[in-house]
């Protein structure tokens, strides 16, 4: 308990001063809430040996929400792009995985660590800071990399859903998984936020239908 509070100390602060260095890495005000990691973890399977992947990881909350449902004998792996997080991952979570990388790149970087596919990937990437064609390939990476069946998280706060951005990711969502939900919201979070879960068709293979044909935003 001692541990996780001075954990969660080194996790805003690293999170803050993160902010203040890489404002467009970012897209938060505040680390997640406890409450937004667990619904964002709720996708992680109990299948024993189970593979999951987060994207984004950050000061790590959500990390260990993943540890916290993640069966014995399961692999999980963090990946992160922003250097400062890397190393305070690494020092705060000695058990965690952690890949320093793009989400861009998940195929490569999971080929790496002799990953062939994940059984849930959760993200709390920031995705309207990501133009249309990132948007399209970041989610198209994330669906190729999920074994058929596998399910998906994604926290966004409560103010972006009006942004154009958001909208077209909201749009790409639907036409990536078979299906799509959303966990919350939770007021508490800084600022509010909910959690879109989306699982990959039973069938392999690359989503056929994302990024083609995709209406432009109202504006
Ligand atoms: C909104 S913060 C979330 C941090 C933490 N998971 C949480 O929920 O509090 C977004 C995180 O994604 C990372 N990030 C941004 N773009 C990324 C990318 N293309 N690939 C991997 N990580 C990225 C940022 O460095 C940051 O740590």
């Amino acid at each position: 308990m001692l541990y996780r509070t001075r954990a969660a100390t080194g996790d805003t602060r690293t999170f803050l001063s993160a902010i203040v260095r890489h404002p467009h890495q970012l897209g938060a005000i505040a680390p997640s809430s406890k409450a937004v990691a667990r619904l964002a973890a709720s996708v992680v399977p109990d299948t024993p040996g189970a593979v999951v992947v987060e994207l984004g990881a950050g000061g790590g909350v959500i990390s260990d929400a993943i540890r916290d449902r993640l069966p014995p004998g399961g692999r999980q792996i963090a990946v992160e792009l922003n250097d400062d997080m890397v190393r305070h991952l690494r020092r705060s979570r000695p058990w965690l995985e952690v890949v320093p990388g793009d989400a861009g790149d998940l195929g490569d970087l999971l080929t790496r660590a002799g990953v062939t596919r994940a059984d849930a990937v959760v993200s709390s990437l920031p995705w309207t800071l990501f133009d249309d064609p990132q948007q399209e390939h970041v989610l198209g990476e994330i669906a190729a990399s999920l074994v058929p069946g596998g399910r998906f998280s994604t926290v966004t706060t409560l103010a972006v859903m009006p942004i154009p951005r958001f909208r077209r990711f909201r749009t790409l969502l639907d036409r990536t998984f078979a299906t799509v939900g959303t966990l919350g919201p939770v007021w508490h979070n800084i600022p509010p936020a909910l959690v879109y879960t989306g699982t990959r068709a039973a069938a392999a293979g690359r989503p056929e239908k994302a990024g083609r044909d995709l209406p432009e935003p109202r504006r």
